[in-house]
């Protein structure tokens, strides 16, 4: 975890809870985290729901780990202390969309348990919903896929440090939801994440 290095700061409360901010938009907030491997088809499930969403007039917002690593992470790459500060920084976003009522759809390898578990943490702590939706699609697969041609450059050496090739992936031990990508179509496995996110009262206002 990263220390705390400013000093002298103070929480300053505002005037707006939190729930006066969910009346305002008719839902709650609330972080699906997607993680699997590259080309696992993360990104494409969760802007499929957030697609969903905004047609069920829903407010929902899609950070991607390819998008994200164009600004806020730019001066990130992907060894194992970037990828855990690359997931420190966006949990802490999630947490802040999710406070302000939005649902959060988060698509990032995250490859580390523990990273994954103290974004949990920070949500648990502040009474935000965080789901874990495992987008399970075995690495044979995703090279056979292999939209961006980074597994082909992985295997002549071209990326070190490619997940799923030369670098580690732990699965979740226990995620809200699992979705086998493989087997199914994208749109059964966004109606699979919204029939949870009902199913855990986050559309139920
Ligand atoms: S994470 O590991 O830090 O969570 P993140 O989701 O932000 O990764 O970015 C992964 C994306 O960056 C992949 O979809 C892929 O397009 C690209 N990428 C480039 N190099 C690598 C690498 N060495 N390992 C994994 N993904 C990589």
């Amino acid at each position: 975890m990263a220390e705390q290095k400013a000093t002298n700061i103070v929480w300053h409360e505002g005037h707006v809870s939190r729930s006066k901010r969910e009346e305002l938009l008719a839902q709650h907030g609330a972080t699906v985290w997607f993680t699997g491997l590259p080309s696992s088809g993360k990104s494409t499930v969760a802007f499929s729901v957030e697609h969903a969403l905004i047609q069920q007039g829903r407010l929902a917002y899609v950070l991607d780990g390819d998008n994200v690593r164009h600004g806020l992470n730019k001066n990130l790459g992907f060894s194992a202390a970037d990828r855990e500060e690359n997931i420190r920084r966006i949990g802490e976003v999630c947490k802040l969309f999710a406070d302000a009522g939005v649902i959060c759809l988060a698509s990032f390898v995250s490859p580390y348990v523990k990273d994954r578990d103290n974004v949990r943490k920070i949500h648990d702590a502040a009474g935000l919903p965080f789901i874990e939706v495992f987008v399970d699609v075995p690495v044979n697969e995703c090279e056979k896929r292999d939209p961006k041609g980074l597994y082909a450059k992985a295997r002549k050496g071209e990326i070190k440090g490619f997940t799923g090739i030369d670098d580690p992936y732990e699965p979740p031990v226990k995620p809200e939801l699992a979705l086998k990508n493989a087997e199914g179509t994208v749109a059964d496995a966004a109606a699979q994440v919204l029939a949870l996110l009902k199913a855990k009262g986050v559309l139920s206002k």
